[in-house]
Parts: structure tokens; sequence; C-alpha cells
């Protein structure tokens, strides 16, 4: 399977200035994903599991390290790429989801989950029908589909924002503890359709609350322990 990601030497820490000193969220880090490859993402509280996803999504970015992305249009460095590009990557070939729904006001819970389809081209009505049919995939119930998900719930803001990130498969996708929030049946409807994206090629960096859900989609595990990544690098560096 190609490569979609490559990750070298990845160096983030953050700088706490009323301390007047600097903290390693994660050091020198490398690994990579290939199509279809789901890597599960672990360590103990703080050991960088979110950072290194905000850093992949360049939410964050990186003192040190390449993230060589292989997009469509070639291969790209996320660590030193036009704000342009990664807006458009963000668009088209690279998902996001965390925990929390960046709902925006007076946009209701079928047209956010409607959009990517309509930017990709899908003529509204179609959009429409395909956006309420992940709605309802994900659990959340019809009298809601026209409201403003700004007043949902957290665990239905949750299925809304996985409707729409999942809805068209991407070529990286970056998951921050998608289940946290959700319950069985909306956790299965998930596990179901990242069985189907990873099918169709779809590479995923994830973090899990509860990985066992998964089990039987992990491809490789990085450990961000500490003494962990050393070993990671060795394994990576030997293969
Ligand atoms: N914006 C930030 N500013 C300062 N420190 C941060 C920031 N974000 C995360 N950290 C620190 O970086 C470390 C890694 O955090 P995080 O990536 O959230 O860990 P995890 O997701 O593995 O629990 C923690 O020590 C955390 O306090
Ligand atoms: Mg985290």
């Amino acid at each position: 399977m190609p490569t979609v990601l490559d990750v070298n030497g990845l160096s983030k820490g953050f700088t706490l200035h009323h301390l007047a000193k600097e903290i390693a969220a994660f050091d020198e880090i490398s690994f990579s994903v290939a199509a279809g490859e789901f890597l599960l993402l672990k360590g103990a509280n703080g050991a960088g599991k979110s950072t290194l996803l905000r850093t992949l999504y360049r939410s964050y970015l990186p003192q040190a390290g390449v993230i060589r992305f292989h997009s469509d249009h070639g291969p790209i460095d996320l660590a030193r790429a036009a704000d342009v590009d990664i807006a458009h990557l963000r668009r088209t070939e690279i998902g996001f989801v965390t925990q929390f729904l960046t709902a925006r006001p007076r946009v209701s819970a079928e047209a956010l989950v409607a959009e990517p389809l309509r930017l990709a081209g899908v003529a509204t009505p179609e959009a429409l029908d395909r956006a309420r049919a992940a709605l309802e995939t994900f659990g959340v119930k019809p009298e809601l589909w026209p409201a403003y998900p700004t007043t949902f719930s957290g665990g239905e803001q949750q299925k809304v924002n996985l409707a729409r990130t999942l809805i068209l498969p991407q070529k990286l996708l970056l998951l921050d503890e998608p289940t946290a929030s959700l319950d069985a049946n909306a956790r299965a409807a998930l596990v179901a359709r990242l069985a189907e994206l990873k099918a169709h090629g779809t590479a995923v960096i994830g973090v899990f609350h509860h990985p066992d859900d998964v089990l039987h989609l992990i491809d490789r595990v990085v450990d961000l322990t500490p003494n962990a990544i050393r070993e990671e690098v060795r394994d990576d560096v030997a293969f």
C-alpha cells in the first residue's frame, strides 16, 4: 500500500512563560502510515497524544521535524506548507475529529453534514439526502436534523461531528477520543464506518478512550510514553 504520511524527527514543546520554562510534549518521533492502515496512538494522560494529532493537522507548528503527506497533488511537508494549502487539504484530504463540534450559529445539523459533499460538487438535494442518512446512522433523531447543533447535548453534537467528518472518505483521518461522549449504538456505528473507510484506503491515526472497540482494525501502535517512543523509532530504523 502506498505511504500516506511519513513523520520524521518530530518534536513539539510548549514554553510556559510564567515559569520561564520549556516542557516537551514529544521529542523526535518518527513513524509512517500507509493507505488503509489504522494506527493507534497510546500513552498516559499528558503523554502528548492530542498535541501530536493537532501538530499533524497543523493546528500547532512543531519545533523540529518533517511531516511528509503524500497528497493527491504530490508530497507536501505539513510542518512547512502555506496556510492556504493546509486549508485546502483540510477540505479535501485530511479529516480531524475531536471531542468538540465546531458548530456554527444558525447552520442546521443536516446542512453542516451536507457541506463537505456540496463542496465536493454533489447537488444540494442529494447532499441533504446523504447527510440525513448519515445522521440516522449515528442515531441523531429526525426532529433534530433541521435544528441548530449549537443547542444540542455533547453526545448529539459529537454524532453530528462524526457524520460530517466521515461522510466522505479522506486520505488521512485523525481521531482524538471520538467515542468519549457516545452511547453504545453510536460507538458501533462509528466502528462500522471506520472499517468501511479503512477498506476504502483511508489511513487512520487515532486515540481511543475504549481501544477495545477498534481492536480488530488496529494495524500498528505508537506509544508516546517517553521510553516506548525510542523503541518505535528503533523499529522504524530496522525496518
Ligand atoms: N497549549 C498548551 N500550552 C502548554 N502546555 C500544553 C498545551 N497543550 C498541551 N500542553 C502540555 O503538553 C503535554 C501533552 O498534552 P496532551 O497532548 O494534551 O496529552 P494527552 O492528549 O496525551 O493526554 C501535557 O503536559 C500538557 O499539559
Ligand atoms: Mg488528549
